[in-house]
Parts: structure tokens; C-alpha cells; sequence
């Protein structure tokens, strides 16, 4: 039995989602796939894995029977939706069939990976569309094709979404009015998806508003600015930060990405000029 399930990168709206503002958020072409097969004995992967993700396999499958082979070509921890599209493809190799269904099956296991998820990873990766989220389940599948191409700059470091979601929450109510701020942003956001002279400044602006929450570090800051220096028409951090990547919006890619691979930097791009 086999499920895919494709990961994702949030364009604008992230951590703010987690309180009831919207976030809009793209499937990528990097996908997971599960291949479940029958064992005597507990349920366990094929490979190595962490003592969180045999808990998941467990919860989503089942305590006993199961062997999981992953193959996977979503980086781990790099705010790419590894975890939800390693939750959905095993429900959907469980044979759990209907978004809805796939959804509410695959946030058991994003509930014990994260603690708190807004639900967002595990929309995007069932729906495979980019998406308007707005917890609970405000949903606005949008129909924009962007014109734009996407760079995508890895800090090479991993983000602990759980740990991060967590010191989000330590700061508010302080930071409430910045997470206002995010949700709006991202409503406007949504008015100009196909403009990218437009949508560029918004997206820098929403890095500004989550380094005042505290999820940026020195060094996406630095890709943000590196990005920026390159023609970016906008750049931010993707995902839960504390590391995994930043994005970029952007004309023509190549300056971009030989300025990083320059760098030793992992990039890569996809969209209309990749
Ligand atoms: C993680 O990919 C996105 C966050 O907004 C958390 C969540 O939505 O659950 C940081």
C-alpha cells in the first residue's frame, strides 16, 4: 500500500495562522511517499527514525503490523511540510480516502509532530493547490497562476516548529498587535498574488513583522538581504524559522542562484522561469 503526498512553502501569514489570521501557502514539487507493508510485531520504518515519527506512524496506521519505507525528497525541518506530508502519505497509503477525511486522519499525527498546528501543512499538502487558510476552516483555494518564480535559499540549519510555535506563544499578548499586523498583510497580499513589483514588498515586510516576533535568526536575515541584493522583488522567511529557508520572488532567478551556490548555499528554484 502506497500514499504521496506533496510538501509545501507558506508565501505570507505564518504563525499568525496559528491565532485565527489567514496564510497563503503553495504545494512544491518535493513529495513524500510511504510504502506500508505487513510485519508480525510493532509498526516501525524501514530506515532510521526518531522516536516522534514511529509515535505518528503508530497513531496513523496502527501500534502493530505495519513496515513504512519512506522516500522522500522534502528536506527535514526546513519549513517545507516535511511532517504533513509525511502524516498524509501515511494516511492515504492506509487507503483513507477524501480530503476531509485525509485531513482529519493527518492531524493526529501533525498535532503530536507540532503540538499546536494550525492545520495549514496538512491543507496544502492534501489539497496540492496554493490556498487561502484561516483556522479553523476557512479555506479559498486560489485560482492565481503567479507569474513570478520562486527561489528557494536553504540556511542549511533545521527549525523546531514545536519549540518555536511555543515561544510565539510565551510572547503574546505583547506581540498581538504584530500578528495583527501579519494577518492583514496578508489579506492585501492576497489582492495582488500575480504582481510581483506588488507582492514582493509585502512579502519583505511580513519577514520584518516575524523577526519582531523573534522566529528569524542572524542568518535569514542575511539570505533575506542576500536575496534582496539579487533582484529579489521581495524575500522572507518560509515556514516556522529559528532556520529552515527563506523565499524569494523574482524575475529571473539565475543572479540569485549563483550568488548562493557562490556561497556554498543550497537553492533552488521553481515557477515560470526555473
Ligand atoms: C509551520 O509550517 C507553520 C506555522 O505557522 C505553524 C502552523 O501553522 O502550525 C509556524
Amino acid at each position: 500500500m502506497t500514499g504521496s503526498a506533496s510538501g509545501k512553502l507558506i508565501l505570507c501569514g505564518e504563525h499568525a495562522v496559528v491565532y485565527g489570521h489567514p496564510a497563503i501557502a503553495m504545494p512544491i514539487s518535493q513529495r513524500t511517499t510511504v510504502t506500508l507493508d505487513r510485519v508480525d510485531g510493532p509498526s516501525h520504518f524501514a530506515g532510521p527514525a526518531d522516536e516522534r515519527a514511529t509515535k505518528v506512524l503508530r497513531l496513523l496506521a496502527s501500534e502493530t503490523g505495519w513496515r513504512a519505507t519512506v522516500d522522500s525528497d522534502i528536506p527535514i525541518g526546513r519549513g517545507m511540510g516535511s511532517s504533513a506530508a509525511l502524516c498524509v502519505a501515511i494516511v492515504r497509503a492506509m487507503g483513507v480516502s477524501g480530503q476531509e477525511a485525509q485531513i482529519a486522519a493527518a492531524m493526529v499525527g501533525e498535532r503530536e509532530f507540532h503540538g499546536n498546528p494550525s492545520g495549514l501543512d496538512v491543507q496544502v499538502s492534501v489539497r496540492e493547490a496554493m490556498i487561502r487558510f484561516q483556522r479553523p476552516h476557512k479555506l479559498a483555494i486560489l485560482a492565481a497562476a503567479p507569474r513570478w518564480t520562486v527561489v528557494v535559499l536553504d540556511s542549511g540549519f533545521p527549525g523546531n516548529t514545536k519549540k518555536l510555535v511555543a515561544g510565539v506563544a510565551a510572547r503574546r499578548p505583547g506581540i498581538d498587535p504584530v500578528l495583527d499586523d501579519i494577518g492583514a498583510l496578508v489579506h492585501e497580499a492576497e489582492r495582488v498574488l500575480d504582481d510581483a513589483a506588488k507582492l514582493g514588498p509585502m512579502l519583505t515586510e511580513n519577514h520584518r513583522l516575524l523577526t519582531r516576533i523573534g522566529v528569524s535568526t542572524p542568518q535569514l536575515d542575511g539570505l533575506v538581504e542576500l536575496a534582496l541584493t539579487h533582484d529579489a522583488a521581495g524575500a522572507k522567511l518560509s515556514g516556522a524559522g529559528g532556520g529552515g529557508v527563506v523565499l524569494a520572488i523574482i524575475d529571473d532567478p539565475k543572479p540569485l542562484l549563483t550568488a548562493a551556490h557562490q556561497r556554498g548555499i543550497t537553492a533552488f528554484a521553481f515557477g515560470d522561469h526555473a
